[in-house]
């Protein structure tokens, strides 16, 4: 049938902190169900198959309503099946990212979540045979590898061919991302360093785990073996901390020492956000930005792209175009030389 609706509410769910909705993206959509509400899960299933009736009928809910994933087309009929789950229920974490977005809370050692378990309702949603080899399950968190049913989660989802993505900072080595990186379908790991030295990573992760990172890395690399380009290694370029060549070219020698084929290249997310006025700081970001992608190229490196980065570097937040001359050469002279120039 042709109508207005997107792929979310037609199977995505998203298990967050405060409870359960279709969508983990830039837009609000429906709001969280809170997990403490009764039968909170099941109610969050049984607002789907509304949502989806309505959006036959033309009904959009608010919050949907300027999202840019709507898209009126042939949608075809909603089969139970879920193609997306994305996993962040647990906020603790064993850094402390000056830049966290979750805000998480410090905890060095595994634990259950504080609000409720995933491994049920992703066990549920198996049994029912709503999973299959073509879902995405991406980890978030908090640090998944701080979350005591993690690797259980991890082991389910392997033995359902499911394809997974974890997004990990690499202080702890976990045995089971090592396998699921080894294993048939395309899953991938992506853990952000941000740095290329021991005393950028404590002023950028608040925690002195540089070279356990560094050793996690290489297990995973060495054990993935011909599938090790499923590793991949980021940095999220921050003004006045890590915007120069030096730390870049550092990172690089650290890809090559350790034999990594993938990286990614990001920003702030929150930037987009904020209304800059720093106009040296944010042309150095973007010197960053280029310099990074050609040293990849250079190094023979796949850059992974993260279109949302590119939009936000694309969408003028930080408008090279826009300044002048003299604060051109300004950035440039802070990036090529990792000072601040008044
Ligand atoms: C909140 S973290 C949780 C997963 C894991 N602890 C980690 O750091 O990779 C999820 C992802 O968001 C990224 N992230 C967190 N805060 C960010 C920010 N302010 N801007 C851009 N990316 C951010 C992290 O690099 C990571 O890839
Ligand atoms: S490692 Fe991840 S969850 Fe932990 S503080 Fe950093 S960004 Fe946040």
């Amino acid at each position: 049938m042709k109508y207005k609706c997107c792929n979310h509410i037609l199977g995505s769910i998203d298990l967050s902190f405060s409870g359960f909705k279709y969508c983990n993206e830039v837009w609000e959509g429906p709001e969280y169900i809170h997990y403490s509400e009764e039968n909170a899960f099941e109610k969050n299933e049984e607002r789907r198959l509304k949502i989806i009736e309505e959006m036959k009928n033309g009904i959009i809910p608010i919050k949907c309503q300027q999202c840019p994933m709507l898209e009126e087309k042939e949608w075809k009929e909603f089969d139970g099946k879920i193609f997306k789950i994305t996993v962040f229920n647990w906020a603790h974490c064993n850094a402390s990212c000056f830049y966290c977005s979750v805000h998480s809370n410090f905890c060095e050692t595994v634990k259950k979540s504080d609000e409720y378990d995933a491994l049920p309702i992703i066990e549920k949603l198996s049994d029912e045979g709503r999973l299959t080899s073509d879902t995405f399950i991406a980890f978030m968190g908090g640090e998944p590898t701080m979350l005591e049913e993690f690797p259980q989660i991890l082991k389910m989802l392997l033995d359902k061919n499911c394809r997974i993505e974890v997004l990990s900072n690499g202080i702890k080595y976990e045995p089971e991302i090592s396998r699921m990186l080894q294993a048939e379908n395309n899953n991938n790991i992506c853990i952000s360093l941000d740095c290329g030295c021991r005393e950028s990573y404590k002023k950028i992760k608040r925690v002195d785990k540089y070279n356990e990172v560094l050793q996690t890395v290489k297990r995973y690399i060495d054990e993935a073996g011909d599938k090790s380009n499923r590793l991949r290694l980021k940095y999220i370029i921050f003004p006045n901390v890590n915007d120069n060549k030096k730390e870049i070219d550092n990172f690089f020698k650290v890809c090559q020492n350790l034999k990594v084929k993938t990286v990614s290249r990001a920003v702030n997310h929150q930037e987009s956000k904020m209304n800059t006025t720093n106009k040296v700081i944010e042309s150095s970001v973007i010197k960053s930005y280029e310099y990074f992608a050609k040293q990849a190229e250079k190094f023979g490196m796949t850059l992974m792209p993260e279109m949302w980065a590119d939009a936000i570097v694309e969408n003028k937040v930080y408008n090279c175009r826009q300044i002048s001359l003299l604060t051109r050469i300004k950035a440039t002279l802070k990036f090529l030389s990792g000072k601040n120039i008044k």
